[in-house]
This record gives C-alpha cells, sequence and structure tokens, in this order.
C-alpha cells in the first residue's frame, strides 16, 4: 500500500476475530516499528507480546477488576484532571458518535457497562503489546521519552495496518498495571506507558465502520512566511 492509504485508512479497530496472528507476520511489523526515531537514538521503548493462555487469564483479572471497580493504580498519570475546552469537546463528540453507532443509550447504564469491559477484554484481540519505558536513574520518565515511543507506537501501528492487520492503542487498562505486571513480568522500575491490541477486524461488526473526524488544517497550523 502507499504510505498516503496506509495513514488515511489507519483506524481504532475495536472487535477482533478469535484468529491467530502468525508470529513472523508481527515481528515483521515490529521490525518496520523500530525504525522510529529517538532523540539522540536513544530508543527508550520496549514491548512485551501477550497472548494465547497468559493473556486470557489477564483478562479475566481486568475484567474482575474493573466489575468490582477495584482502585486504580496507573504508573503514570496519561491523562489531565481538566483537557482545554476545544479538547473536551473533540472528546465528549468521539464517545457521543461512537455510543450512537453501537445503539448505547445516554442513560443505558447496562450498555455503557458492557462497552467499558470490552476495553479490558481488549476488544476480543489474540494479541496484546505493552509499551514500557525504564525509568531514569533519577527514578522518573522525561517527556522526551513518551514522545520517541509515541513515534515508535504510530509506525507500529502503521505497519501493522499494512499486514492487514489492525489495531487499537488502549489507555484504560492501565488503571490496572500491577495485574499487567502479574502477567508480563514488566519490571518493576519501568512505567507501562500503553497497550496495544492487534489481530484481524470484525468487519460483521458495527463498531468496525466507526471513523472519526479530523480537524482541519486552520484549527492547528500557523504558517509564517515573509
Ligand atoms: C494513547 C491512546 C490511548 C487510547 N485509549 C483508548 C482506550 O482506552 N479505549 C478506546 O476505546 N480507545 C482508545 N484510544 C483510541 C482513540 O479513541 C482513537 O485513536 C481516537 O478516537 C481517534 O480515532 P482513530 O484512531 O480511529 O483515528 C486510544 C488512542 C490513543 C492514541
Amino acid at each position: 500500500m502507499e504510505v498516503s492509504e496506509v495513514i488515511k485508512e489507519r483506524y481504532s479497530c475495536r472487535k477482533f476475530l478469535n484468529k491467530e496472528v502468525d508470529k513472523e507476520l508481527l515481528f515483521e511489523c515490529i521490525e518496520l516499528g523500530k525504525q522510529a526515531p529517538s532523540s539522540k537514538n536513544t530508543q527508550p521503548w520496549k514491548i512485551c507480546v501477550v497472548k494465547g493462555n497468559p493473556l486470557k487469564l489477564l483478562v479475566d483479572d481486568l475484567v474482575k477488576a474493573a466489575k468490582e471497580k477495584q482502585p486504580f493504580s496507573p504508573d503514570y498519570s496519561f491523562e489531565p484532571k481538566k483537557l482545554p475546552e476545544i479538547q473536551q469537546q473533540r472528546a465528549k463528540k468521539c464517545g457521543h458518535d461512537l455510543f450512537k453507532l453501537k445503539g448505547v443509550g445516554r442513560d443505558d447504564m447496562i450498555k455503557r457497562n458492557a462497552h467499558m469491559l470490552e476495553n479490558f477484554e481488549f476488544f476480543g484481540a489474540p494479541v496484546v503489546i505493552f509499551a514500557y519505558l525504564d525509568k531514569s536513574i533519577q527514578g522518573d520518565c522525561s517527556k522526551g521519552m513518551y514522545l520517541d515511543a509515541g513515534l515508535f507506537i504510530q509506525n507500529l501501528w502503521l505497519s501493522i495496518r499494512n499486514s492487514g492487520l489492525e489495531a487499537c492503542v488502549l489507555y484504560s487498562v492501565l488503571l490496572y498495571s500491577p495485574l499487567i505486571r502479574k502477567y508480563t513480568m514488566i519490571p518493576e522500575n519501568t512505567e507501562i506507558i500503553c497497550a496495544m491490541a492487534v489481530g484481524y477486524p470484525d468487519n460483521e461488526a458495527v463498531v468496525t465502520t466507526f471513523r472519526t473526524e479530523k480537524m482541519e488544517l486552520s484549527e492547528f497550523v500557523t504558517y509564517i512566511e515573509d
């Protein structure tokens, strides 16, 4: 595929088929992902790929934690308490449009809850990739490391899409990072920064037709010339 086509057609897939993902194909995507640039070529990202029984056990624990409303324990604060107004509006519209497509009513707590739990099931994906960063000697992660990792994750996502697979990056599951560590053995002196559900899309599911609106250039580009 043309790069422009892969970029335009990438979307967050929220329903996967229970279909095996070839390890070689996945590793080809990771090989391409690792070509990402990083400050001073530090390449701070690390990933852990989980599938099969360990993933099933993790999903069971995550769903249980979410149902029981167990206390959250994310490694880092991935969202500010209050977004700027315009971003709040976009987030609201995204949720509203997704619920409308899925037929989830405003006050339908049963369907809303079911939707929330689908996150903790990684939307049925047969493979999940956790990205994490080693903490610095000072015991934290610099903002630049998140930027480097973001470039890697997007490279990986586009490579995944180009291979015929789909993906969805998730923050929500990070709320229970100790459970993720239990099944992945990701070391303690790290920050788990996101999960990525990977697999073949269930194109019969209405949710896989969901596409988001992107802003106009005039909303974010400042162009200065003489
Ligand atoms: C860092 C990050 C975290 C995300 N976390 C979630 C999540 O927990 N649950 C979910 O359904 N989608 C999640 N998404 C998907 C976004 O909602 C999605 O990227 C956004 O709405 C734009 O849609 P698109 O990816 O289809 O272009 C996440 C995306 C990113 C980049």
